[in-house]
C-alpha cells in the first residue's frame, strides 16, 4: 500500500506554532529601536555557506525560528526601525502582517470575482478608498500590484493600447532624467524600447521642464514618430522633487497624450492639507502609481495603480477561457483578473483593507503630516550645519544636500558627502543614503517611516553633526598637507 502523507497539523500544534511565531515577531518589533540600523550585510561568505540541498526530512519549527531571527533577519538594513531615513522608508504596520496571515491561512481564491465575491469586494473597497483620497473620479478602476514598478508597467500598457494599437515601434514615451529607473524598465516590458524613451534633462530644481518636454514632443512628431505617453513624478527618489503636474496635464491634454504620474513616493501627501497644493494636477492624471508600502507604511509587497478611465485598464487585461464562469455584472463588480495580468495570486487587498479599517483614515493623514513636519525640522537643522549646501529643499519629506569647504573641488565634495552618509550610518542609530544627480553626489534624508519621531531627528543631527565635524577636520588637514607638499616641492 502507498504511504498516505498527512500535511495537516493538529489544532494544538497550530496554536503552539502561531504562539511561537507571534512571540518572535513581537519581540523583534518591540526591540527595533536598539537594533543596529545597518546589520552585517557584507555577508558573501556567509551566503555561500548557506547553500544547501532540499532536506529529505523535515525539522521542527523552533530551531528554524532560532536560525531566522538570530542569523538571517539581522543581516539586513533595519528597514522597519525608527532610524531608517534612507532610500524611501515605510516601516511595515502590524495589521498588514495579520492580514497576510489570515489571507494565507484561509487561502481563498480572489483572482476571479465569482470564487470569493465578498472578499473581492473588500479589495474593491480598498481601491475605491485610494481613488477617493487621490481625487480620481468614480469612472476609475485600480489594481493592487507587488509594488510601484509593476503599477507603472500596467499604466504604460494602458497608454500603449489606447494610443498605439499593434504598431509599437513609432511610439515615444517621455519622462525626466530624474524619473525612477522602473519607468525605463516598465516601458521595455511593455514593448517600448529604450531608444523610444526620452529622459528630458531636469531643471535646476530637479523637475521635468515643460518647455523641454514640449520641444521633444515637437521634434519627434516632425521626425514621423508617435508621442503617446508622459510619465511625470510626484516626488523623485533622488531629491523628492515634484514635477509641475498641472502644467504637464495641460500639455498632455493639448497634445492628446496619456499622462501617467509616478506617485510611488509622494502620492500619499495628497492626504494632507499642507502638501496637497504641491501635488496640484495629480488628480487630473490618466493614471497614477501608488506605493502603499511607502506612504501608507505597509510592509513591502503592496503597490497600486489607479486608471482614470477604468475601461482602459479593463481593455488592456480582459481575457477569459471556456473553463471559467462568466462574470454576471462586469460593470458593477470588480474582477481582479480582468484588470491586471495575474490570475491566481495572493490577496493583496486584505492588507490595505484591514489596515485602514483598524486605524481609520484620520491616523494616516496625521502620520503623513507628522513625517512632513519632521522632515522640515530636519531640513532646517541640517541646513544650519557648517559646510552643508542644500541642493533640494523638501517639496514633501525628502531633501538633498552636499558638503563643501573653501577650496574644495567637486570631486572633494563628492567624496566628503559620500563619507558623511556612510559615517552617519555607521554610528548605528540612523541610516541615510545618497544619490548621484546632475553631475554630483548628493546626501539625502527621507522621513517616511511611521516609527520615526522627534528623537530620531535629534539623533540624526547629533550623528551627522559629529561625522561632519570629523570630515571637515580631516579635509582641512588634507588641504593643509597638500599645501605643505606643494611648498616642499617648490
Ligand atoms: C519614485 C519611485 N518610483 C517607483 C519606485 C519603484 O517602486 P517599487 O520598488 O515599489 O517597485 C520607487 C522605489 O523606491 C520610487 O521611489
Amino acid at each position: 500500500m502507498t504511504e498516505r502523507p498527512d500535511l495537516e497539523f493538529t489544532a494544538a500544534q497550530m496554536h503552539a506554532m502561531v504562539d511561537a511565531v507571534a512571540g518572535r515577531c513581537i519581540d523583534h518589533i518591540v526591540n527595533l529601536p536598539p537594533q543596529p540600523i545597518l546589520g552585517d550585510v557584507g555577508a558573501e561568505d556567509f551566503c555561500r555557506r548557506m547553500r544547501e540541498d532540499a532536506p529529505e526530512q523535515g525539522s521542527p519549527l523552533e530551531p528554524l525560528l532560532d536560525q531566522l531571527f538570530r542569523d538571517y533577519v539581522p543581516r539586513s538594513f533595519t528597514t522597519p526601525g525608527p532610524g531608517y531615513l534612507a532610500y524611501i522608508p515605510g516601516g511595515g504596520v502590524f495589521p498588514a502582517a495579520l492580514a497576510d496571515f489570515i489571507a494565507d491561512a484561509t487561502n481563498r481564491y480572489t483572482g476571479i470575482w465569482q470564487a470569493a465575491p465578498a472578499l473581492v469586494q473588500l479589495e474593491a473597497n480598498a481601491l475605491d478608498w485610494l481613488r477617493d483620497w487621490m481625487g480620481f473620479p468614480p469612472t476609475s478602476r485600480g489594481l493592487f500590484t507587488t509594488g510601484g514598478s509593476m503599477a507603472t508597467f500596467n499604466a504604460i500598457l494602458c497608454a500603449r493600447e489606447r494610443h498605439l494599437g499593434p504598431d509599437l515601434r513609432p511610439g515615444v514615451l517621455y519622462t525626466s532624467d530624474q524619473a525612477h529607473h522602473s519607468v525605463l524598465k516598465a516601458a521595455k516590458l511593455a514593448g517600448i524600447m529604450p531608444d523610444r524613451v526620452r529622459a528630458i534633462p531636469c531643471d535646476d530644481a530637479y523637475r521635468l521642464p515643460v518647455a523641454g518636454l514640449g520641444d521633444a514632443i515637437a521634434r519627434d512628431r516632425a521626425a514621423g514618430l508617435v508621442p503617446f505617453c508622459v510619465v511625470s513624478t510626484a516626488g523623485t527618489t533622488n531629491t523628492g522633487a515634484v514635477d509641475p503636474l498641472a502644467a504637464i496635464a495641460d500639455l498632455t491634454a493639448s497634445e492628446g497624450l496619456w499622462h501617467h504620474v509616478d506617485g510611488a513616493y509622494g502620492a500619499f501627501f495628497q492626504l494632507c492639507d499642507d502638501t496637497k497644493p504641491i501635488l496640484r494636477g495629480l488628480s487630473r492624471a490618466d493614471s497614477l502609481t501608488l506605493d502603499p508600502h511607502k506612504g501608507m507604511f505597509l510592509p513591502y509587497g503592496t503597490g497600486a495603480l489607479l486608471v482614470r478611465d477604468g475601461a482602459a485598464l479593463r481593455a488592456a487585461h480582459e481575457a477569459t477561457a471556456g473553463y471559467l464562469p462568466a462574470m454576471p455584472h462586469p460593470e458593477e463588480f470588480y474582477d481582479p483578473s480582468q484588470h491586471g495580468p495575474d490570475l491566481s495570486r495572493g490577496f493583496p487587498g486584505l492588507r490595505v483593507w484591514l489596515t485602514v479599517k483598524m486605524y481609520g483614515a484620520a491616523v494616516f493623514r496625521a502620520a503623513v503630516a507628522e513625517k512632513r513636519a519632521l522632515a522640515l525640522e530636519a531640513f532646517r537643522r541640517v541646513a544650519a550645519l557648517p559646510g552643508i549646501v542644500i541642493d533640494a529643499p523638501p517639496d514633501l519629506s525628502l531633501f538633498a544636500f552636499h558638503v563643501t569647504w573653501p577650496g574644495a573641488t567637486l570631486s572633494d565634495e563628492d567624496v566628503a558627502t559620500r563619507a558623511l552618509m556612510d559615517r552617519t550610518t555607521r554610528r548605528g542609530r540612523i541610516m541615510v543614503s545618497g544619490a548621484a544627480a546632475r553631475g554630483r553626489y548628493l546626501g539625502r534624508v527621507c522621513v517616511l517611516n511611521f516609527r520615526t519621531h522627534t528623537a530620531e531627528i535629534d539623533a540624526l543631527l547629533e550623528d551627522m553633526g559629529a561625522a561632519l565635524a570629523d570630515i571637515r577636520e580631516e579635509s582641512a588637514a588634507g588641504l593643509e598637507s597638500q599645501g605643505e607638499s606643494r611648498e616642499a616641492a617648490r
